[in-house]
Protein backbone atom coordinates (compact mmCIF):
# COMPACT_ATOMS: atom_id res chain seq x y z
CA UNK A 1 0.00 0.00 0.00
CA UNK A 2 2.77 2.58 1.40
CA UNK A 3 4.88 1.47 -1.79
CA UNK A 4 1.53 2.00 -4.43
CA UNK A 5 1.39 5.35 -2.39
CA UNK A 6 5.24 6.09 -2.90
CA UNK A 7 4.57 5.23 -6.57
CA UNK A 8 1.74 7.58 -7.52
CA UNK A 9 3.41 10.50 -5.41
CA UNK A 10 6.36 9.86 -7.99
CA UNK A 11 4.38 9.53 -11.05
CA UNK A 12 2.73 13.26 -9.76
CA UNK A 13 5.86 14.46 -9.27
CA UNK A 14 7.28 13.49 -12.93
CA UNK A 15 4.20 14.61 -14.21
CA UNK A 16 4.35 18.20 -12.78
CA UNK A 17 7.87 18.19 -13.41
CA UNK A 18 7.24 17.29 -17.22
CA UNK A 19 4.40 20.09 -17.49
CA UNK A 20 6.09 23.41 -15.99
CA UNK A 21 2.52 25.23 -16.39
CA UNK A 22 1.05 22.68 -13.74
CA UNK A 23 3.85 23.37 -11.34
CA UNK A 24 2.70 27.58 -11.90
CA UNK A 25 -0.46 26.55 -11.39
CA UNK A 26 0.42 25.11 -8.32
CA UNK A 27 2.53 27.60 -6.61
CA UNK A 28 0.59 30.41 -7.49
CA UNK A 29 -2.35 28.91 -5.57
CA UNK A 30 -0.07 28.76 -2.61
CA UNK A 31 0.87 32.24 -3.74
CA UNK A 32 -2.70 33.82 -3.75
CA UNK A 33 -4.10 31.33 -0.61
CA UNK A 34 -1.29 33.79 1.20
CA UNK A 35 -2.16 37.12 -0.02
CA UNK A 36 -5.84 36.50 0.78
CA UNK A 37 -5.50 34.99 4.21
CA UNK A 38 -3.05 38.68 4.61
CA UNK A 39 -5.90 40.60 3.27
CA UNK A 40 -7.92 38.51 5.25
CA UNK A 41 -6.33 38.59 8.73
CA UNK A 42 -6.41 43.05 8.46
CA UNK A 43 -9.84 42.68 7.65
CA UNK A 44 -9.14 44.14 4.10
CA UNK A 45 -11.82 43.62 1.23
CA UNK A 46 -10.45 42.10 -1.92
CA UNK A 47 -12.34 40.56 -5.27
CA UNK A 48 -12.89 36.98 -5.15
CA UNK A 49 -10.63 34.78 -6.80
CA UNK A 50 -13.72 33.73 -9.87
CA UNK A 51 -13.19 37.49 -10.13
CA UNK A 52 -9.51 37.87 -10.90
CA UNK A 53 -9.29 34.85 -12.95
CA UNK A 54 -12.08 36.99 -14.40
CA UNK A 55 -9.67 39.90 -14.73
CA UNK A 56 -6.97 38.16 -15.55
CA UNK A 57 -8.77 36.45 -18.49
CA UNK A 58 -10.25 39.40 -19.74
CA UNK A 59 -6.67 41.23 -19.66
CA UNK A 60 -4.39 38.01 -21.04
CA UNK A 61 -7.51 38.08 -24.01
CA UNK A 62 -7.80 41.79 -24.79
CA UNK A 63 -4.12 42.61 -24.17
CA UNK A 64 -5.48 46.63 -22.67
CA UNK A 65 -2.33 48.93 -23.13
CA UNK A 66 -4.05 51.35 -20.53
CA UNK A 67 -5.43 50.07 -17.48
CA UNK A 68 -7.22 52.00 -14.79
CA UNK A 69 -8.33 51.02 -11.91
CA UNK A 70 -10.82 52.61 -9.27
CA UNK A 71 -10.35 51.47 -5.86
CA UNK A 72 -6.99 49.27 -5.99
CA UNK A 73 -6.90 48.71 -2.35
CA UNK A 74 -4.19 46.34 -1.44
CA UNK A 75 -3.36 45.27 -4.79
CA UNK A 76 -4.97 42.21 -5.20
CA UNK A 77 -7.02 42.54 -7.90
CA UNK A 78 -4.24 44.52 -9.55
CA UNK A 79 -1.91 41.23 -9.38
CA UNK A 80 -4.54 39.89 -11.89
CA UNK A 81 -4.64 43.05 -14.27
CA UNK A 82 -1.23 42.72 -14.48
CA UNK A 83 -0.05 39.05 -14.76
CA UNK A 84 0.08 38.83 -18.26
CA UNK A 85 2.01 42.44 -18.75
CA UNK A 86 4.31 40.41 -15.19
CA UNK A 87 4.62 37.16 -17.74
CA UNK A 88 5.57 39.80 -20.61
CA UNK A 89 8.19 41.37 -19.01
CA UNK A 90 9.63 38.32 -17.42
CA UNK A 91 10.34 36.57 -20.21
CA UNK A 92 12.14 40.03 -21.91
CA UNK A 93 15.77 39.25 -21.46
CA UNK A 94 16.40 43.00 -21.39
CA UNK A 95 14.57 43.55 -18.76
CA UNK A 96 17.29 41.42 -16.88
CA UNK A 97 14.29 38.78 -16.61
CA UNK A 98 16.82 36.15 -15.88
CA UNK A 99 19.94 36.07 -13.83
CA UNK A 100 23.30 34.67 -14.73
CA UNK A 101 21.97 31.32 -13.98
CA UNK A 102 19.19 31.32 -16.81
CA UNK A 103 16.72 31.89 -13.76
CA UNK A 104 14.04 34.47 -13.38
CA UNK A 105 14.43 37.24 -11.23
CA UNK A 106 11.17 39.16 -11.48
CA UNK A 107 9.54 38.20 -8.00
CA UNK A 108 6.14 36.26 -9.31
CA UNK A 109 8.24 34.18 -11.54
CA UNK A 110 10.86 33.54 -9.16
CA UNK A 111 7.86 32.30 -7.00
CA UNK A 112 6.36 30.63 -9.84
CA UNK A 113 9.44 29.11 -11.02
CA UNK A 114 9.57 25.55 -12.75
CA UNK A 115 11.84 22.45 -12.06
CA UNK A 116 13.25 22.80 -15.47
CA UNK A 117 14.52 26.59 -15.78
CA UNK A 118 11.89 28.76 -15.28
CA UNK A 119 8.19 29.30 -16.20
CA UNK A 120 9.34 32.29 -17.65
CA UNK A 121 11.61 31.40 -20.16
CA UNK A 122 8.70 28.11 -21.00
CA UNK A 123 6.04 30.74 -21.10
CA UNK A 124 8.23 33.34 -23.54
CA UNK A 125 5.77 34.21 -26.18
CA UNK A 126 6.32 34.55 -30.10
CA UNK A 127 5.60 38.41 -29.55
CA UNK A 128 8.18 38.84 -27.30
CA UNK A 129 10.57 36.87 -28.80
CA UNK A 130 10.20 38.86 -32.26
CA UNK A 131 10.67 42.11 -30.01
CA UNK A 132 7.22 43.08 -30.58
CA UNK A 133 3.94 43.32 -29.36
CA UNK A 134 0.43 43.27 -30.30
CA UNK A 135 -0.61 44.84 -26.61
CA UNK A 136 -3.92 47.27 -27.09
CA UNK A 137 -4.26 50.16 -29.11
CA UNK A 138 -0.82 51.84 -28.38
CA UNK A 139 1.07 49.61 -30.95
CA UNK A 140 2.73 51.71 -33.91
CA UNK A 141 4.91 50.31 -36.47
CA UNK A 142 7.94 48.73 -35.02
CA UNK A 143 7.82 51.13 -32.08
CA UNK A 144 7.92 50.12 -28.18
CA UNK A 145 4.48 48.90 -26.80
CA UNK A 146 3.32 51.27 -24.69
CA UNK A 147 1.76 49.84 -21.36
CA UNK A 148 0.72 51.91 -18.28
CA UNK A 149 -1.06 51.02 -15.37
CA UNK A 150 -2.85 53.21 -13.03
CA UNK A 151 -4.59 52.14 -9.51
CA UNK A 152 -6.62 54.92 -7.41
CA UNK A 153 -7.48 54.38 -3.61
CA UNK A 154 -8.75 56.85 -0.94
CA UNK A 155 -7.10 54.78 1.60
CA UNK A 156 -3.31 55.68 2.19
CA UNK A 157 -2.37 52.36 3.81
CA UNK A 158 -3.85 50.18 2.04
CA UNK A 159 -2.37 52.60 -1.39
CA UNK A 160 0.82 52.09 0.27
CA UNK A 161 0.77 47.95 0.58
CA UNK A 162 -0.45 48.19 -3.01
CA UNK A 163 2.83 49.14 -4.30
CA UNK A 164 4.77 46.91 -2.07
CA UNK A 165 3.07 44.05 -3.20
CA UNK A 166 3.53 45.21 -7.05
CA UNK A 167 7.03 46.59 -6.62
CA UNK A 168 7.68 43.25 -4.88
CA UNK A 169 6.80 40.94 -8.46
CA UNK A 170 8.01 43.25 -10.91
CA UNK A 171 11.06 44.08 -8.23
CA UNK A 172 11.28 47.89 -8.72
CA UNK A 173 10.73 49.99 -5.75
CA UNK A 174 7.32 52.27 -6.97
CA UNK A 175 8.12 55.78 -5.28
CA UNK A 176 6.42 59.09 -5.06
CA UNK A 177 6.87 61.10 -7.94
CA UNK A 178 5.78 64.93 -8.07
CA UNK A 179 3.82 64.72 -5.05
CA UNK A 180 3.59 62.78 -2.37
CA UNK A 181 0.45 61.29 -3.74
CA UNK A 182 1.82 60.09 -6.62
CA UNK A 183 3.64 56.72 -6.31
CA UNK A 184 5.17 55.75 -9.61
CA UNK A 185 7.27 53.64 -11.23
CA UNK A 186 8.48 52.52 -15.32
CA UNK A 187 10.02 49.45 -16.54
CA UNK A 188 12.24 50.06 -20.16
CA UNK A 189 12.75 47.23 -22.05
CA UNK A 190 13.86 47.03 -25.67
CA UNK A 191 10.42 46.54 -26.82
CA UNK A 192 8.37 47.82 -24.33
CA UNK A 193 7.75 50.96 -21.64
CA UNK A 194 5.82 49.59 -18.77
CA UNK A 195 4.69 52.93 -16.21
CA UNK A 196 2.70 51.27 -13.07
CA UNK A 197 1.75 54.20 -10.93
CA UNK A 198 -0.57 54.61 -7.51
CA UNK A 199 -2.70 57.61 -6.89
CA UNK A 200 -3.95 58.73 -3.68
CA UNK A 201 -7.10 60.23 -3.51
CA UNK A 202 -10.71 60.06 -4.41
CA UNK A 203 -11.08 58.83 -7.51
CA UNK A 204 -13.85 61.19 -8.72
CA UNK A 205 -11.43 64.10 -8.29
CA UNK A 206 -8.53 62.32 -9.55
CA UNK A 207 -10.28 61.42 -12.87
CA UNK A 208 -12.18 64.81 -13.44
CA UNK A 209 -8.59 66.55 -12.58
CA UNK A 210 -6.95 64.77 -15.38
CA UNK A 211 -9.65 65.56 -18.03
CA UNK A 212 -7.45 67.72 -20.01
CA UNK A 213 -4.94 64.87 -20.75
CA UNK A 214 -6.04 63.50 -24.31
CA UNK A 215 -4.74 59.90 -23.52
CA UNK A 216 -7.65 56.97 -23.63
CA UNK A 217 -8.08 53.75 -21.62
CA UNK A 218 -8.37 50.43 -23.03
CA UNK A 219 -9.64 48.96 -19.34
CA UNK A 220 -11.30 50.11 -16.77
CA UNK A 221 -11.83 48.21 -13.79
CA UNK A 222 -14.47 49.85 -11.17
CA UNK A 223 -14.05 48.36 -7.31
CA UNK A 224 -14.31 51.05 -5.16
CA UNK A 225 -17.60 53.08 -3.54
CA UNK A 226 -21.10 50.92 -4.74
CA UNK A 227 -22.59 54.10 -4.50
CA UNK A 228 -20.07 56.55 -6.27
CA UNK A 229 -20.26 53.79 -9.54
CA UNK A 230 -22.26 56.15 -11.43
CA UNK A 231 -19.88 59.27 -10.96
CA UNK A 232 -16.99 57.23 -11.61
CA UNK A 233 -18.34 55.91 -15.16
CA UNK A 234 -19.73 59.58 -15.85
CA UNK A 235 -15.94 60.95 -14.93
CA UNK A 236 -14.42 58.37 -17.17
CA UNK A 237 -16.60 58.38 -20.43
CA UNK A 238 -13.98 61.09 -22.00
CA UNK A 239 -11.28 58.54 -21.56
CA UNK A 240 -12.64 55.41 -23.01
CA UNK A 241 -11.03 54.28 -26.22
CA UNK A 242 -13.21 52.29 -28.84
CA UNK A 243 -13.49 49.15 -27.50
CA UNK A 244 -12.86 49.78 -23.75
CA UNK A 245 -13.78 47.23 -21.85
CA UNK A 246 -15.66 48.79 -18.50
CA UNK A 247 -15.72 45.90 -15.93
CA UNK A 248 -17.42 46.68 -12.69
CA UNK A 249 -17.53 44.81 -9.35
CA UNK A 250 -20.20 43.94 -7.10
CA UNK A 251 -22.84 44.81 -9.30
CA UNK A 252 -25.42 42.00 -7.38
CA UNK A 253 -24.43 43.29 -4.29
CA UNK A 254 -25.11 40.11 -2.32
CA UNK A 255 -28.21 39.86 -4.25
CA UNK A 256 -29.43 43.13 -2.50
CA UNK A 257 -30.14 45.22 -5.47
CA UNK A 258 -32.75 42.68 -6.49
CA UNK A 259 -34.78 42.86 -3.22
CA UNK A 260 -37.95 45.53 -2.54
CA UNK A 261 -36.65 46.26 0.80
CA UNK A 262 -33.55 47.82 1.53
CA UNK A 263 -31.82 48.18 4.68
CA UNK A 264 -31.36 51.76 5.40
CA UNK A 265 -27.73 51.93 5.41
CA UNK A 266 -27.59 49.80 2.07
CA UNK A 267 -29.62 52.44 0.03
CA UNK A 268 -26.95 54.36 -1.23
CA UNK A 269 -24.67 51.78 -2.79
CA UNK A 270 -27.86 49.94 -3.71
CA UNK A 271 -29.22 52.97 -5.47
CA UNK A 272 -25.45 54.24 -6.97
CA UNK A 273 -25.26 50.12 -8.53
CA UNK A 274 -28.85 50.29 -9.99
CA UNK A 275 -27.97 53.19 -11.29
CA UNK A 276 -24.87 52.20 -13.12
CA UNK A 277 -26.52 49.19 -14.22
CA UNK A 278 -29.13 51.34 -16.08
CA UNK A 279 -26.26 53.97 -17.72
CA UNK A 280 -24.51 50.86 -18.86
CA UNK A 281 -27.12 48.76 -20.44
CA UNK A 282 -29.28 51.73 -21.69
CA UNK A 283 -26.15 53.83 -22.84
CA UNK A 284 -26.29 53.48 -26.94
CA UNK A 285 -22.05 53.78 -26.22
CA UNK A 286 -21.85 50.21 -24.31
CA UNK A 287 -22.72 46.68 -25.35
CA UNK A 288 -23.17 44.98 -21.68
CA UNK A 289 -22.88 41.72 -20.10
CA UNK A 290 -23.49 40.46 -16.40
CA UNK A 291 -22.09 37.64 -15.07
CA UNK A 292 -22.88 35.63 -12.24
CA UNK A 293 -19.32 35.63 -10.65
CA UNK A 294 -17.91 36.49 -7.21
CA UNK A 295 -20.45 39.25 -6.31
CA UNK A 296 -21.53 39.57 -9.82
CA UNK A 297 -19.55 41.08 -12.56
CA UNK A 298 -20.69 43.84 -15.66
CA UNK A 299 -18.56 44.14 -18.41
CA UNK A 300 -19.64 46.58 -21.03
CA UNK A 301 -17.34 47.59 -24.32
CA UNK A 302 -17.02 50.95 -25.30
CA UNK A 303 -18.32 51.24 -28.79
CA UNK A 304 -18.93 54.40 -30.04
CA UNK A 305 -17.59 57.78 -29.43
CA UNK A 306 -19.91 60.24 -27.85
C1 LIG B 1 -13.29 46.47 -2.17
S1 LIG B 1 -11.92 47.46 -1.86
C2 LIG B 1 -10.92 47.19 -3.30
C3 LIG B 1 -10.30 45.87 -3.32
C4 LIG B 1 -9.33 45.65 -4.45
N1 LIG B 1 -9.91 45.96 -5.75
C5 LIG B 1 -8.87 44.20 -4.42
O1 LIG B 1 -9.66 43.34 -4.81
O2 LIG B 1 -7.76 43.95 -3.97
C6 LIG B 1 -12.56 49.04 -2.25
C7 LIG B 1 -11.51 50.13 -2.20
O3 LIG B 1 -12.06 51.32 -2.75
C8 LIG B 1 -11.49 52.42 -2.09
N2 LIG B 1 -12.35 53.59 -2.33
C9 LIG B 1 -13.58 53.85 -1.84
N3 LIG B 1 -14.04 55.01 -2.33
C10 LIG B 1 -13.08 55.49 -3.16
C11 LIG B 1 -12.96 56.67 -3.96
N4 LIG B 1 -13.92 57.58 -4.01
N5 LIG B 1 -11.84 56.84 -4.67
C12 LIG B 1 -10.84 55.92 -4.61
N6 LIG B 1 -10.90 54.80 -3.88
C13 LIG B 1 -12.00 54.59 -3.16
C14 LIG B 1 -11.40 51.96 -0.63
O4 LIG B 1 -10.41 52.68 0.07
C15 LIG B 1 -11.09 50.48 -0.78
O5 LIG B 1 -9.71 50.21 -0.62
Amino acid sequence: MQQTNRNNAFKKLFYVKQVPKIKEYLEEAVFLKKARADAESLKIPIVDDETGRFLELACYLLKPAKILEIGCGTGYSTYFLLKSILKELASNKSYGGYDSAGESVIGICKALESAEGGICKVNQSAESKAGQSTRGSNKVGNSKTQFSYTGIDLNRKRLDQACLFIGSLIKKTIEPCCDSKRIKTAIETESSRCSFEFIHGNAVEIIQAEQETKEKYDMVFIDAAKYQYPFYLEMVMDKLGIGCAVIADNIFYGGKIFREEILKHDANSVAGIQEYLRMVTKEDAFETSLFNIGDGISLSIYNKDK
